[in-house]
């Protein structure tokens, strides 16, 4: 068959096979920020991506769509369980975001995630030419560089965190630990969202492997490593664009119309996920209700929660916390007619989201713990007028670039308190002198820039460094 000069591996394709209403098998797009940010990279450029197609058993045949060549990897059920939702997202997920949930260790895991990153590594042997890029992405693969290294010596691998990195002494409870620095050790650039992962996996080298550090080089029994910091970002252009269309506009102003055209709208939107602090900001905007700090009458929030990895104890129990958070709130203060939360439990297009951007007064981005968060960015890049109030979380990786944001302690509930409400009261004078900077700088660093920048280290012809 034919062979790739870049091959791109992630847990998910960019579609997941799905049935529409009428009982037919369809593709619709996968959840994420991971398939925002490659999606646009993959359309510009002759490659393959190897992925998950969503559902257990048989995997379709290899297909385009998109201009995208498409190479499903089958999963059984037993390993759906083990590999993706146990070891992937039951252990390594809460664990490298802080343990903000704890994190569930369980042996039989581990066998299927290594089988599992066995297959993606085959599969990538398989369809890279000689001396390709692979590009390996995020935390379900992290054996598959060292495995493919064994396979493929003549390939150039890079390996791409999108969520954080944790601190060595968390890292150092995973029972899995040397297996999986050994299997990142294997690609010759490892990128991370931002600075501290890459510190922290500089160091965890040199704890665990004796590893010496130099220069942002790891030299390690197998080789050397080069490790660095590639924030990820979105199209820019394309989300600006999507932005000045007047369908998208006119949705907007039907949007606050439909809401009671209010003077102050927050909007939130994200993963239910525990880790994104939905109930953290929710409980803060319930407060500022009761404590009359916000105007029932005058304000509203609306909460896009899009399912996620529902089959999960921690997802389940999540959802009926924030349920139940919103229905008091809603049962407090709304009125006939008038709710004070529009809580919607699904997922939207982009060109319904960039309307709800486009409405939104209030962005209220405030995780525990994200590796960047594309949805803050996605925001300021929408807000063509330099207008809106973007509140951003401390701990999200956006958080060193969008450096004007409100920025919040997420855990802070007093402080949380104040900055909705000081953001909710900046007037367009306030709000453009922050929204200006943040919107030039995402211009400079958008998603080519952060694909060239890494495959560029990598030794693509076609992507040269910044000098
Ligand atoms: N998103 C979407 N539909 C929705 C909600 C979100 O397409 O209803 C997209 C959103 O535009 C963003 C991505 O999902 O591109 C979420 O990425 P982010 O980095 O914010 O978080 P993640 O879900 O990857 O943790
Ligand atoms: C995060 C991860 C991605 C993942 C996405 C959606 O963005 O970094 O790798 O694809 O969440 O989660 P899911 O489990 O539905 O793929």
């Amino acid at each position: 068959g034919h062979r790739y000069d870049l091959v791109v591996l992630a847990n998910r394709l960019p579609v997941d096979q799905a049935t529409d209403p009428d009982g037919q098998a369809c593709w619709r797009r996968s959840p994420g920020g991971l398939v925002t940010a490659l999606h646009p990279i993959m359309q510009s450029r002759a490659g393959a991506w190897i992925g998950w197609h969503g559902r257990p058993g048989a995997a379709p045949k290899p297909f385009n769509h998109d201009g995208i060549r498409l190479h499903p990897i089958e999963l059984s059920a037993e390993e759906v369980d083990g590999y993706y939702e146990g070891q992937s997202n039951a252990t390594i997920w809460p664990l490298y975001h802080d343990a903000v949930e704890q994190p569930v260790f369980d042996r039989r895991w581990r066998q299927a995630y290594h089988s599992v990153n066995h297959r993606f590594a085959a599969a990538a042997a398989q369809l890279a030419a000689p001396g390709a890029l692979v590009w390996v992405h995020d935390y379900h693969l992290q054996l598959v560089p060292g495995m493919l290294r064994k396979l493929r010596p003549d390939l150039r691998i890079g390996f791409f965190l999108h969520i954080p990195f944790p601190p060595v002494e968390l890292f150092c409870q995973l029972p899995m630990r040397d297996d999986i620095m050994r299997g990142l050790l294997g690609s010759d650039l490892v990128g991370f969202q931002h600075p501290q992962g890459t510190t922290n996996f500089a160091r965890l080298a040199a704890h665990l492997l004796d590893a010496e550090l130099a220069d942002g080089v790891i030299k390690h029994e197998s080789g050397v490593t080069a490790a660095a910091t590639f924030p990820i970002s979105i199209d820019v252009a394309g989300q600006q664009q999507l932005a000045t269309e007047p369908p998208i506009r006119a949705r907007a102003d039907e949007i606050r119309r439909e809401l009671g055209s209010p003077r102050t709208l927050i909007l939130g939107v994200d993963r239910l996920d525990y880790t994104k602090g939905i109930e953290h900001r929710l409980t803060a905007y319930g407060e500022l209700l009761a404590d009359g700090r916000l105007d029932p009458a005058q304000t509203v929030m609306v909460q896009v929660a899009v399912p996620s990895r529902q089959r999960l104890d921690q997802y389940q129990s999540l959802r009926e916390r924030v349920e139940t958070t919103v229905s008091r709130i809603n049962g407090r203060h709304a009125g006939i007619g008038k709710l004070c939360v529009h809580y919607l439990h699904q997922s939207y297009d982009r060109e319904e989201l960039a309307a709800l951007y486009l409405a939104a007064d209030v962005m209220a981005v405030t995780p525990l713990r994200d590796g960047m968060n594309l949805v803050a960015k996605e925001y300021v890049a929408t807000r063509t007028d330099g207008t809106g109030a973007l509140v951003l979380s401390e701990f999200a990786g956006a958080a060193a670039e969008l450096r004007q944001a409100w920025m919040v302690n997420p855990h802070n509930l007093e402080a949380l308190k104040d900055t909705l409400a000081e953001a909710a009261a900046a007037d367009v004078a306030e709000q453009r002198r922050r929204m200006e900077p943040m919107r030039s700088h995402l211009r400079r660093y958008d998603v080519n820039r952060w694909a060239a920048a890494f495959l560029g280290q990598l030794g693509d012809p076609a992507s040269p460094e910044p000098s």
